[in-house]
């Protein structure tokens, strides 16, 4: 068995990169996850943080760093929405030297997957001196966290060999989703055929990821003209917002364009300086109860000049089709599940950017799989 999975990692496919080969194969993942954290008869979700006391815990921590950091902030928008429970999410390196208080009966959950990172690391077990209840969302089940954390949590994504994280972070945002609706449960916030409905829906993600695959010549078709830019601004709102700091975090990563996320609402105090007909917008605007906000934000942009590419559903597109610069139409879906399909789109683009610009998409300059140092 370990001779076959190595046999899988070291094989890139039909794929020219790591990267591409992990981005093509999230609705397996998410497949698999699925199958991993929920009950035989596909209800309810079922794993291991089951015993934590959810009833009476105060308050959420999701400690993380990097791409993770980025799910437990689309974790948080969930939890909040769904469970009903106060989150809060925090930077690794930020957390541990500030050392804040913790609430009494307070769970702490640190994300990571390598489980190696030295400052997530750290988090832990400033959280266990503080006497929380600890879980570790993990990739890497044998790492450092898995072992010391009270609850361990696999996401089931395989090994990931590309630098620039892509099906684990839809992987953590998966499992934190799942989480979410077993919080909901455990307080009380839904009942068992509200818990069947969730399910349900977070059964159609692999399905709508594939769709959103299938747009890829599309994506690339933009990612060029992306290419040639040398600044770039993602914005979404709501579940969006996480997901638009995710894109700007993967194109810099691997095209060192310089992109900057930002919540939509929030570019009219400051960053709308920036926008000229040079800086392409890339908005990612599914059809949700924050569309008519996000769409008065980009025609904000756009009688300035901005260049938007927009990236959603039919209904998004008609009402801004005729005024936007690119178009991508997304599946439309239900909102709480759009960050699985809108991740795929944002890595895509940076994806192909990379490509057109000939950098080392696996392997980008500067930058580690696995940060173990301080
Ligand atoms: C490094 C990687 C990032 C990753 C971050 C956190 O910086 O390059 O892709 O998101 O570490 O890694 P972790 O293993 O803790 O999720």
């Amino acid at each position: 068995q370990t001779v076959a999975l190595e046999t899988i990692v070291a094989d890139k496919g039909q794929h020219r990169h790591y990267m591409a080969k992990e981005i093509h194969e999230q609705p397996s993942v998410i497949a698999r996850a699925l199958g991993a954290w929920i009950s035989e008869d596909r209800t309810r979700i079922a794993c291991a943080a089951e015993n934590v006391d959810w009833a009476r815990a105060p308050r959420l921590t999701i400690v993380a760093c990097g791409t993770a950091y980025y799910a437990a902030h689309v974790a948080k928008v969930w939890m909040e929405r769904v469970a009903r429970i106060p989150v809060e999410i925090e930077i690794a390196s930020e957390f541990r030297y500030r050392e804040p208080p913790l609430p009494d009966r307070g769970v702490t959950m640190v994300v990571s997957q390598s489980g190696e990172t030295a400052d997530t690391l750290a988090a832990l077990r400033y959280a266990q001196s503080r006497g929380q209840i600890t879980l570790g969302l993990v990739n890497v089940t044998t790492s450092t966290i898995a072992r010391e954390a009270d609850v361990i949590l696999p996401i089931h994504a395989g090994p990931e060999i590309g630098v620039a994280s892509t099906k684990a972070f839809t992987a953590m945002v998966f499992c934190l989703s799942a989480l979410a609706v077993l919080i909901a449960r455990k307080r009380g916030e839904i009942g068992l055929d509200e818990e069947h409905g969730y399910v349900e829906l977070l059964s159609t993600v692999p399905r709508l990821m594939s769709e959103t695959i299938a747009l890829e010549p599309q994506f690339e078709a933009l990612a060029h003209d992306i290419a040639r830019s040398s600044d770039t601004l993602f914005l979404g709102r709501g579940l969006m917002y996480p997901l638009a700091l995710e894109g700007a975090l993967k194109l810099k990563e691997i095209t060192y364009i310089h992109a900057e996320g930002y919540a939509a609402g929030e570019i009219k105090h400051g960053p709308i300086a920036l926008v000229d007909e040079l800086t392409p917008i890339i908005a990612l605007a599914p059809f949700d109860g924050l569309f008519d906000k996000l769409a008065s934000n980009l025609r904000e942009v756009m009688g300035r000049k901005g260049r938007v590419a927009l990236i959603g559903d039919a209904e998004a597109s008609r009402d801004l089709a005729e005024e936007v610069w690119r178009r991508v139409e997304m599946p439309a879906v239900d909102p709480l599940i759009a960050p699985y399909i809108y991740a795929v789109a944002v890595q895509f683009i940076a994806y192909h950017a990379a490509v057109a610009k000939g950098t080392d998409v696996d392997q980008p300059r500067n930058l580690a799989k696995s940060v173990t140092v301080e």
